[in-house]
């Protein structure tokens, strides 16, 4: 690398991190996490406690608001998402226009960024009050938007939300009841899919929260901001790894195929999808969670002896007593186990990461929140390391080649 820079005199010192492996980039009261303990908290909360004793709409409470709400504060918070979960009319117009084979993740980027478009009055990102409504209408409407996103993927006509349901009921029938039939949610599969939206809430400065806040350094607007999350979340190496891992689980089969596949892991060929992860290195707590759930739902509505259940469980057996992944701190991550969960609550694979976006909408907006309050925010502006030619002089075209 030829230093350019000294050949200018330049004398401003900076570092050089790809991967930002070192960089913090913020202070946040959020999310904890020990990588080496393999511990989560949101406000000082451990995310087992949460994911078991608490529900979706409290900790987007707790995420947004520092604490966990009172019986009242829920009530009105609860109310107050129950009411912004309605989509402009006109946005059917937005979705008319994807192709049927679209994969949902793009209609997920093009509509959310839609929405700057027909919520002028709370797009004032100094104003604490109009951040809020930003707030609430992207947790209360993201549902909404997942739900039409896949029924439009399967052909199906649209269910409006229904105000008398929790979060993740009223999800879960927009996915799948088709209109003029009866349907009932079962509260078994409520519950799952409250508590993986839970796990998905957030986790600190992950690619897609760093885009966000990035997004947001400009003082672009927060429907704009949360579509380039949702842009970064769809990479294999982030949230479309769980789409990744069940199609792993399938392309292996059974369990005889397991040493043949750690094989070429090992002569690096493929990677074990939902293993591995930048700042955890013991077991991803939220992956425990994930595991107990898909038994949990296995037992309700699949079979309790799913191959691809027991593919997991015995493929993370053989990486967590193999030297490869030992040496290299790998252990499941979230998406392992999460894919096969959603797989048996009847999404497909499509979806994963559209759901993972639904939840994860809560972590990005409040962490934009938390920057807008902050004083010393500053546009986010990373500096490079010049690897190109060093001056030279201008040809014109016909000296050149
Ligand atoms: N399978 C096999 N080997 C792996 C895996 C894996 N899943 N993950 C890392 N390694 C190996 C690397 O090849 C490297 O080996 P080397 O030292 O011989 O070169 C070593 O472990 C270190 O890996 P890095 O790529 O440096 O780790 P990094 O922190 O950059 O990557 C990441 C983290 C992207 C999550 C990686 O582990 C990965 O790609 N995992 C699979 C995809 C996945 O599950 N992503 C979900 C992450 S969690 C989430 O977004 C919710």
């Amino acid at each position: 690398v030829i230093d350019i820079r000294k050949l200018y005199g330049a004398t401003d010192a900076f570092t050089y991190d790809p991967g930002f492996t070192s960089t913090a980039s913020c202070e946040s009261a959020l999310t904890f996490i020990d990588g080496d303990k393999g511990v989560l908290l949101h406000r000082g909360y451990p995310i087992d406690q949460l994911a078991s004793q608490s529900n979706f709409v409290e900790v987007c409470h707790l995420l947004l608001r520092g604490e966990l709400p009172t019986a009242e504060q829920y009530a009105a918070f609860e109310n107050s998402v129950t009411m912004h979960t309605m989509l402009h009319s006109q946005f059917d117009r937005f979705f008319e226009g994807f192709r049927r084979d679209a994969h949902p993740m793009a209609i997920m980027v093009g509509t959310v960024g839609a929405l700057s478009a027909f919520y002028h009055d709370s797009l004032d990102i100094h104003d604490p009050v109009q951040r809020n409504i930003s707030a609430i209408r992207l947790i209360a409407k993201m549902p909404t938007i997942a739900a039409r996103a896949y029924k439009y993927h399967v052909g199906q006509p649209f269910v409006s939300p229904r105000n008398d349901l929790s979060y993740s009921e009223n999800f879960l029938r927009m996915c799948f009841a088709v209109p003029a039939e009866d349907y009932e949610v079962n509260p078994v599969l409520a519950k799952a899919m409250d508590r993986i939206f839970i796990l998905h809430a957030d986790h600190e400065q992950n690619a897609s929260t760093s885009t966000v806040r990035l997004a947001g350094s400009s003082g672009a607007n927060p429907f704009a901001c949360i579509a380039a999350g949702i842009a970064c979340l769809w990479g294999p190496s982030h949230g479309g790894a769980n789409e990744e891992a069940l199609n792993m689980l399938k392309e292996i089969g059974t369990p005889d195929k397991i040493p043949e596949f750690i094989q070429g892991v090992k002569d690096k060929k493929y990677k074990l999808m939902g293993f591995g992860h930048r700042v955890y290195k013991n077991y991803d707590p939220r992956a425990k969670v994930m595991q107990e759930s898909a038994h949990e739902v296995l037992k309700a509505v699949g079979d309790p002896n799913d191959p691809l259940l027991q593919v997991a469980m015995e493929l993370e057996k053989v990486a967590l007593n193999d030297e490869y992944f030992i040496e290299r701190k790998l252990f499941p991550n979230v998406d392992f186990y999460s894919g096969i969960t959603l797989s048996a609550m009847g999404f497909p694979t499509t979806m994963f990461t559209v759901l993972f976006s639904l939840a994860r909408t809560v972590g990005w907006i409040a962490q934009w929140q938390e920057m807008m309050e902050d004083p010393s925010q500053k546009i986010g502006r990373p500096r490079q390391l010049y690897t190109g030619p060093t001056t030279r002089d201008y040809t014109p075209i016909e000296k050149r080649g």
